[in-house]
């Protein structure tokens, strides 16, 4: 289900850049959430530098700002609605244009807020990414408010323009949408089913990368190691690229790039050719993305993962046997309804079991339509903050141990750059997604290195090239 021919859309781009031509305007695009949005922000940047407007980190001079929500979590409501208290006496002043788009924007009572308490010219949702010029077009010309969210799937969108965050590293949406339904999530409602894109898109995309010079890509998906699933169940694949191992296989061959990641995948997902492409695959990085969410079986039911504490162990000794130095990070929610003192210890066994390199914690938050919004054994917020803490604290104790591990080791580093924090230094990553800082010149941005790491901190490793 692709939609190639959005030329109409497109169109207004064109339109608005007439619009716009000599008068300097200026846009800022605040974006929340996972590298999803931040995909679907750099599509959304590609298409307003193509209407005139350039990029300014200057909220307060911007003629356009546009908003790009995530609502996987309840403080990014609270901080989109400072946001918009915030932009509204700027619009008051110079008619600052107000875009609002993304997973939020799905929700009606998100959407209804909005209307009645805040400014704004444009809506959008997930599905409708593609129409913002036109509605932004409508919103200029007529100058009314525009809300143009779908509530069905939106079909695939190919050939918007994008404007690239980086020049070393870049992210490819490979599906849309989520099946899993996991009881505390609200992505499956606001991102709709999952559809994956044609794998000739998706190689052809990662071609043209190479041609240009990118040398790290990063598949994206709500849940990648089902790539193509719902398509070759009902038979609508024609390529023989048929699964998300025949796509890393695919995208390892392409001349030009150096490293392979992928987020996220489900652990149910990881069937043996998976584990295989990882492991046979000289471009695939080793350092695995394996959300857990919690380490009690009894818990795990409720969120409806479909797999136990057990079989999530035994995932990780299977991938450990057949995957030479793989190492892990996962996703952890602490704090899920009914969670006991007993569940909770669960989680750091597993924790403690796996020697995670990176965990993303998160305190469980109710979203409105989930089921797990509806339990009744919700967990006061002192004990969740009491276990986020104590969770912490362990991951901590093991980033140190685990990084100790890495002194002495050589470890080949793609050079981004200049370090953000401190400009003597190049930075880059291991292979397991740490970040290495040395010395060097401007010579080495965008190869691939061998450094010598020579001292660890909590949330970096000190090296020199060799
Ligand atoms: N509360 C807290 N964390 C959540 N996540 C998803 N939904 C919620 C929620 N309601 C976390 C999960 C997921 C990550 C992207 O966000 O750990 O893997
Ligand atoms: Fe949400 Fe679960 Fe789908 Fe991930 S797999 S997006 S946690 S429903």
């Amino acid at each position: 289900m692709t939609k190639t021919d959005i030329n109409e859309e497109l169109e207004y781009i064109e339109k608005i850049r007439k619009i716009n031509e000599g008068k300097n305007l200026k846009y800022n695009i605040f974006t929340m959430g996972c590298q999803l949005n931040e995909n679907d922000s750099e599509k959304i940047c590609g298409m307003v530098e193509k209407m005139g407007y350039t990029k300014t980190e200057n909220i307060a001079e911007a003629d356009l700002v546009i908003y790009n929500t995530c609502c996987v979590r309840e403080n990014a409501e609270e901080k989109l609605f400072g946001k918009l208290g915030e932009v509204k006496k700027q619009k008051e002043a110079r008619g600052t244009i107000i875009a609002i788009g993304g997973c939020m924007m799905q929700e009606q009572h998100i959407v209804d807020k909005i209307k009645k308490s805040y400014k704004y010219d444009v809506i959008f949702g997930t599905h409708t990414l593609h129409k913002f010029p036109k509605d932004l077009y409508n919103a200029i010309m007529e100058n009314k408010k525009i809300t143009d969210i779908l509530d069905i799937d939106g079909e695939i969108i190919e050939g918007l323009p994008i404007k690239r965050d980086d020049s070393i590293r870049a992210s490819v949406t490979i599906m849309n949408g989520c099946n899993n339904f996991c009881t505390y999530c609200i992505v499956p409602y606001v991102r709709g089913r999952e559809r994956s894109r044609n794998p000739e898109d998706i190689l052809n995309e990662v071609k043209s990368l190479a041609q240009a010079g990118y040398k790290e890509i990063t598949l994206l998906g709500q849940n990648v190691n089902s790539y193509m699933r719902v398509e070759r169940e009902k038979g609508l694949c024609s390529s023989k690229i048929d699964s998300f191992a025949k796509l890393l296989r695919a995208v390892n061959n392409i001349e030009g790039i150096e490293k392979i990641r992928f987020v996220s995948p489900h652990p149910k997902d990881f069937t043996d050719d998976v584990i295989e492409a990882i492991r046979d695959c000289e471009k695939v990085s080793k350092f695995v993305h394996l959300p857990l969410q919690s380490g009690s079986t009894r818990v795990l039911k409720a969120m409806n993962r479909v797999y136990t504490k057990e079989q999530y162990l035994n995932l990780v000794e299977k991938m450990k046997e057949k995957i030479p130095n793989v190492k892990f990070s996962t996703d952890i929610i602490v704090g899920f309804p009914g969670e006991t003192e007993e569940d909770f210890e669960d989680t750091l066994d597993v924790v403690k079991k796996v020697k995670f390199e990176q965990i993303f914690m998160f305190i469980y938050s109710r979203r409105v339509g989930t089921p797990a919004d509806k339990m009744e054994n919700q967990i006061p917020e002192e004990i969740k903050h009491k276990r986020f803490d104590r969770l912490k604290a362990l991951y901590e104790e093991q980033i140190e141990e685990n990084n100790k591990a890495y002194i002495e080791t050589v470890q080949d580093i793609l050079v981004e750059g200049y370090s953000k924090t401190n400009s003597d230094f190049l930075t880059g990553r291991t292979d397991s997604n740490k970040v290495v800082i040395f010395e060097g010149d401007s010579s080495l941005i965008g190869k691939v290195v061998p450094v010598k790491i020579v001292s660890e901190h909590l949330w970096y490793l000190r090296g020199e090239v060799l």
